[in-house]
């Protein structure tokens, strides 16, 4: 698929040519904990990296040279939840942030694009995402990009955070999905 073409109302900031968008190593683990704002994430990255490395998934950064990882998408191919990944034809998008100096540039949509189209080549033919119900721009950005809402989402789970204890999430979400 080619890139989106510019948005016909926005100019492309300079920077947004210099990033490069690539697997995560094992080096952008903490980096991917910012300035400490997602340290309590820091076994749930550890886990993820560990699950890309098997093969289970894939770990996307934005880098931009001379600043750091700007952004991040984490792609999971198969897990105990079918409807969201079956390893065959559905594959789940989660973890997606870029730093807020950086948003609304284009840089997210571009992200997602490398994405499909990375799944599009290993033959997947729907990606699924959840989305809480209150964050109204992302969910404006993935209908733009083709979701559509196909089920409500409890939205609660469990992660040992960055000492050891448990935290439970409760976020009430929409499941979106779109055919690549
Ligand atoms: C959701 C998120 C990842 C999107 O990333 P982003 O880089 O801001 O996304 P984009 O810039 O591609 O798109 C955002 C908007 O900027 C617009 N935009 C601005 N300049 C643009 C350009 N040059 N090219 C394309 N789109 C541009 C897009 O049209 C889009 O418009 P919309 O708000 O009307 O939908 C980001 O806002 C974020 O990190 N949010 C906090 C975490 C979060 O909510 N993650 C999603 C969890 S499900």
């Amino acid at each position: 698929m080619q890139p989106s073409p510019p948005h016909p109302l926005h100019a492309q900031p300079a920077w947004l040519s210099g990033v490069i968008i690539r697997r995560a190593v094992f080096t952008d683990l903490a980096r991917m904990e910012w300035e400490g704002q997602y340290q309590h994430f820091r076994n749930v990255y550890a886990e993820a990296y560990r699950r890309a490395r098997d093969g289970l998934s894939v770990l996307w950064v934005a880098d931009l040279p001379e600043v750091g990882l700007i952004g991040q998408v984490f792609i999971q191919f198969i897990c105990d939840r079918l409807e969201l990944a079956d390893g065959v034809d559905r594959a789940y998008l989660y973890g997606f942030r870029i730093r807020p100096t950086y948003r609304d540039a284009g840089l997210g949509s571009r992200m997602m694009e490398i994405v499909e189209d990375d799944l599009r080549s290993r033959c997947f033919r729907y990606l699924t995402l959840n989305v809480a119900k209150d964050n109204f721009r992302a969910i404006r950005l993935y209908t733009q990009k083709g979701y559509h809402i196909v089920a409500h989402e409890p939205g609660i789970w469990s992660y040992p955070d960055h000492n050891g204890e448990w935290q439970t999430v409760e976020e009430p979400a929409w499941r979106m999905e779109k055919k690549l």
